[in-house]
């Protein structure tokens, strides 16, 4: 069975697996620990809580994979938060305990691989950190040095080998990896089986009550009670405002190209531009003889680009210029990343509750190593084992060494807030093509109205179901996104992405707005996949 995503686009790895299904929860349950999301996070703190010995339930709002690590780029290379910054703001001592979570935690993910004989294209491969365009190569001093500092195994080169295009020098990590996250989640998620564990699909988590060791975390159908609680679900759906104050949600796009094999050599690549770029080589599933050069980069915060497709137009053009093999583009996705504000992700316990409600978030765009970092660090929390990056991801870290970004993100936040005073996109639903979205004052209220492929219209109340920012249509994956905390909603109103737990409300469209739709106008598909 095909995986299918919920968002529009499909990204390479849902074109290419099968991930098993389970039933939802329909009745009471009781486990030592509830895992909230069953992504990379989720099923890795499952996976080794379950072979600990814990009973453990894993529920997901829609099936494993659905969310962001169906969307990753799916690499494991150093912190985009480049160690000499977090050498700078946080001491060289804990930037050698990032590079060890670094390093420990793709090492527990190829052990897995490994133990559980997990078929998902696992690859040790070198990693180049370039100048970005217009960027001096002094960052790139200043990041051998900090990782040398950092006990990393680094060297200088004039230019990534093998390339067609002149990168200029580079710093080149060894030992850096890359896998297929959905067939990798497929094969913890048989292993969490196989331990005892059980995993319910469409089930949300709607609240978390209780305290302590008694923790009932509520469901559509059914409850769940447990000793502890992860939240791993990408931005925490149970904190309403504190760790949203700390992170900020971005968009992140990508393309795959077809390259004939070989014509680019298997290494991960990234510069020091700001957005910056990442690359990675994927075997086709189709030709043997061609490879799908993914290219990911264009990120901006989510909700704040009206017409994000041109991104993928950027993309394509950066890679032209760089990969004059580059055939077609068959691929293009979106994925969402949480930045926090100083740049560590925050793995741990959750501040605003007592000891035994974790989150796994922040993970910027090191999705796959921050993930399993947290899974580590609060399967070590949950065991009452010593974790010696506990303290350094705590997210109860007051953002001391991010103020200027936290300061920043705050002020862009309240800004959106302004958009309850705009004027709507259109003045009548009949300016809306079919599948497409667009805002509609009625009075006093923002409608988000958003026109089906059948011509039918589903009109949404615009307010946030957060805390009330004015969401905006996202043409590229149609969906409606909160440019305040990221949530996002699907067209028709339903949770996409939190922080937000309740979908879109109904409204109605004063008639003198509802028109049918004019003749001959209708929406343009891309041809990617
Ligand atoms: Fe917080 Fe929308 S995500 S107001």
């Amino acid at each position: 069975m095909t995986f299918q995503s919920s968002n529009h686009s499909t990204s390479i790895w849902h074109a290419s697996s099968s991930i098993p299904r389970f039933p939802r929860l329909e009745e009471e349950y009781d486990a030592d620990v509830c895992v909230i999301g069953a992504g990379i996070a989720g099923l890795t703190t499952a996976y080794l809580l379950s072979g600990a010995g814990k009973s453990v339930v894993v529920i997901d709002a829609a099936h494993i994979g659905a969310g962001e690590s169906g969307r990753t780029t799916a690499h494991f290379f150093p912190p985009d938060e480049h160690y000499f910054q977090i050498e700078s703001n946080f001491g060289k001592e804990n930037a050698a305990l990032v590079a060890d979570s670094y390093r420990k935690a793709a090492d527990l993910v190829e052990l897995i691989v490994q133990s559980e004989n997990i078929e998902c294209q696992f690859e040790r491969l070198p990693g180049y950190l370039f100048a970005g365009e217009g960027k001096n190569a002094a960052e790139l001093d200043q990041e051998y040095a900090a990782a040398q500092n950092a006990q990393l195994d680094v060297q200088r080169v004039d230019q990534v080998p093998g390339l067609s295009f002149s990168t200029g020098r580079a710093v080149q990590f060894s030992h850096q990896a890359q896998f297929h996250p959905l067939r990798y989640l497929n094969g913890l998620a048989r292993a969490i089986i196989s331990n005892g564990g059980h995993i319910f699909d469409e089930t949300r988590a709607l609240s978390i009550s209780g305290k302590l060791h008694d923790h009932v975390i509520h469901t559509p159908r059914a409850q769940i009670k447990a000793g502890a609680v992860v939240v791993a679900t990408n931005t925490p759906f149970n904190d309403r405002v504190v760790m949203h104050t700390k992170q900020a949600g971005y968009m992140s796009y990508v393309i795959g190209v077809r390259v004939p094999k070989n014509s680019v050599p298997r290494v991960l690549l990234w510069d020091t531009g700001d957005p910056y770029h990442y690359v990675r080589l994927q075997p086709s599933e189709n030709d043997r003889a061609e490879d799908i050069l993914l290219v990911g980069g264009e990120d901006h915060k989510v909700g704040q680009d009206e017409h994000p497709e041109h991104r993928y137009r950027v993309l394509e053009a950066w890679v032209r210029q760089r990969f004059p093999m580059a055939a077609q583009v068959v691929y293009r996705w979106s994925g969402q990343v949480m930045e926090p504000a100083d740049g560590l992700a925050f793995l741990g316990r959750n501040p605003m509750d007592d000891k035994n409600i974790y989150v796994i978030t922040g993970d910027s765009g090191n999705g796959m190593t921050h993930c399993t970092a947290g899974a580590m660090i609060v399967a070590d929390l949950i065991l009452g084992r010593a974790n010696a990056w506990a303290e350094l991801y705590a997210p109860s870290r007051k953002p001391v060494h991010g103020v200027a970004e936290f300061v920043k993100e705050q002020a862009n936040t309240l800004a959106q807030y302004g958009d309850w005073f705009q004027g709507g996109e259109v003045e009548s639903a009949d300016e809306i093509p079919a599948g497409q979205g667009a805002l509609l004052r009625d009075g006093a209220k923002q409608l988000a109205v958003y026109r089906d492929d059948q011509g039918d219209l589903h009109v949404l109340s615009a307010v946030c179901t957060h805390l009330g920012g004015i969401v905006s249509w996202n043409p590229a994956e149609k969906s409606w996104d909160c440019p305040c905390h990221a949530s996002r909603f699907e067209a028709t109103g339903e949770v996409l992405h939190g922080p937000a737990i309740t979908a879109l409300e109904r409204a109605t469209l004063n008639e003198k707005y509802d028109a049918p739709l004019k003749p001959g106008v209708s929406h343009e598909r891309p041809e990617v996949r």
